[in-house]
């Protein structure tokens, strides 16, 4: 296996003095591959991803790109080591447009990213054409299936090395849901990796190509989707108290 894109390494992690919500957890993600995290509501997930990206910082152990300690940077710099998070809740501004929103990380960079805003901004209206329609509406206008697709929209608009992405499904339509699944595909095939967060354990599990079960803050198993056929599935499926 070559070295991970974004991994990791032993941390521990809380928001309020001595109560740790993640304890000595350690992942990673490697480019053109989907790690998929899976655990109860409470376990720790959005902790992790929020610690990934460094809206918390670890108490120990590091998180390191391309073999770079990247541990507690600010949030907003993410972009710069490729990195880019489609949280649980929304990241959009709602009073601005469709429009905004979508250009807006790059706008804020354009001496990093001035050459490609238009030929991007053209292509992701081609691939989004639900929003091309939209583009003069306030994004809080959208549906929820609409401004998840916006979410979308803008990582394809960012190209980042590494996407992390919380409960992407939640609350859509199965067909929506379904759309918004093939996204995360192809942000694979294309050589992203992946960290893929949702309640929807069957399909993580198809999709993922490595899994990790998180418990109360640890890392309580990982394997591949075959580890996941024999033992390790009914073990899961005891920790989860989850049928798929
Ligand atoms: N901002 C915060 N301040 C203090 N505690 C928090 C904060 N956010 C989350 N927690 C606590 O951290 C623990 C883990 O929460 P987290 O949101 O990471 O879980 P999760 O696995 O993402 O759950 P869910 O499946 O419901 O999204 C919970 O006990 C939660 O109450
Ligand atoms: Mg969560």
């Amino acid at each position: 296996m070559p070295e991970p894109l974004l991994a990791m390494e032993d941390v521990t992690a809380g928001y309020l003095g001595d109560i740790d919500v993640l304890r000595n957890v350690s992942l990673s993600v490697h480019a053109g591959r989907i790690s998929g995290l899976i655990g109860l509501n409470g376990a720790g997930k959005s902790t992790l991803m929020k610690t990934l990206c460094g809206f918390l910082p670890p108490k120990s152990g590091r998180v390191t790109m391309a073999g770079r300690d990247i541990s507690g940077k600010a949030s907003h710099t993410m972009i710069d080591d490729g990195l880019w998070y489609i949280p649980q809740e929304s990241s959009l501004f709602p009073y601005l447009t469709v429009a905004e929103n979508l250009r807006l990380a790059l706008e804020g960079r354009r001496r990093q990213f001035g050459d490609v805003i238009e030929a991007r901004y053209a292509d992701t209206l081609e691939r989004f054409p639900v929003l091309k329609e939209k583009l003069a509406a306030q994004a809080g206008d959208l549906s929820g299936g609409q401004q998840k697709s916006l979410e979308f929209a803008k990582a394809y608009m960012v190209r980042p090395k590494v996407c992390l992405i919380d409960e992407p499904s939640i609350g859509l339509a199965p067909r929506v849901a379904t759309e918004i699944f093939e996204w995360i595909g192809r942000f694979a095939e294309s050589g992203m990796g992946i960290l893929l967060v949702d309640h929807n354990v069957r399909r993580v599990v198809s999709m993922s190509n490595h899994i990790y079960v998180m418990s109360l803050g640890e890392i309580t198993a990982e394997g591949s989707p075959e580890d996941f056929a024999g033992d390790l599935h009914a073990q899961v499926r005891e920790w989860l108290g989850i049928n798929f």
